[in-house]
């Protein structure tokens, strides 16, 4: 189950609740979005992202990655440039922009209904988005992982983890346009309920940050 986030125990405290949504929506903006993960440590996630990818991705020229909430893609090029890389988000702002790489192919569709057939991708990617998903969306996203990976595929999982002992990672989830961060059990639980985990990695951040490797068989 995702984290109730705290209006710092204040009841009724609609104009904290009003600027926190105005933040989200200016956050959330593709280019606003770029430069405040470049300030939260897009360069360190990225370096520990490129050897999982480097681990997971088949070693084939076709391939086909299914970045899911793929927002503005800013880990395409980690992967082989010569794939297909389908960036599926509901943000219809997303569809709008340009692909420097040419190498996109941007849907509007969300985790819980991804307009693609079955045992498409070598790999589905999700970063960041989870914490974007109620429960119910959330485990929904994770039959559709199951449902696009080819049989030996792989997903690729990372989010910020709901720790509360650490104030700043508090802080930083209040700002946060997503309101169900989870622990790192839960989502570890939820992902090794459909999936078959390979591997987990962790690293800090502003938040935790836990990084997954799933295969489509369930054991
Ligand atoms: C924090 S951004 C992460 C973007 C990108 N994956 C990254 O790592 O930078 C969250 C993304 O999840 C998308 N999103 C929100 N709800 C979603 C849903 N139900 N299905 C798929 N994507 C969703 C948002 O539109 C946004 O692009």
């Amino acid at each position: 189950m995702s984290a109730r986030l705290p209006y710092w125990g204040v009841k009724g405290f609609s104009s904290v609740s009003r600027s926190r949504s105005a933040f989200a929506r200016v956050a959330s903006n593709p280019l606003v979005y770029r430069a405040h993960t470049a300030l939260l440590g897009r360069a360190r996630l990225e370096a520990a992202i490129a050897p999982v990818v480097a681990r997971v991705a088949s070693p084939v020229d076709d391939g086909t990655v299914v970045d899911v909430g793929g927002g503005v893609a800013p880990y395409r090029s980690l992967w082989p440039p010569s794939w297909t890389y389908y960036v599926v988000d509901p943000d219809e702002r997303v569809a709008d922009l340009t692909d420097d790489t040419g190498t996109i192919r941007r849907l509007t569709g969300a985790a819980e209904r991804v307009p693609l057939g079955d045992a498409t991708a070598d790999n589905v990617f999700m970063s960041a988005v989870s914490h974007h998903l109620d429960d119910a969306t959330w485990e929904a996203s994770l039959v559709e992982v199951r449902r696009l990976l080819k049989p030996d595929g792989a997903f690729l999982f990372l989010d910020g983890v709901w720790n509360p002992r650490r104030w700043v990672s508090r802080v930083g989830w209040f700002a946060d346009g997503g309101r169900h961060p989870r622990s790192t059990e839960t989502l570890e639980g939820d992902i090794g309920d459909v999936l078959t985990i390979e591997s987990v990695d962790r690293l800090t951040l502003l938040h935790d940050v836990v990084i997954v490797v799933a295969r489509g068989e369930r054991v």
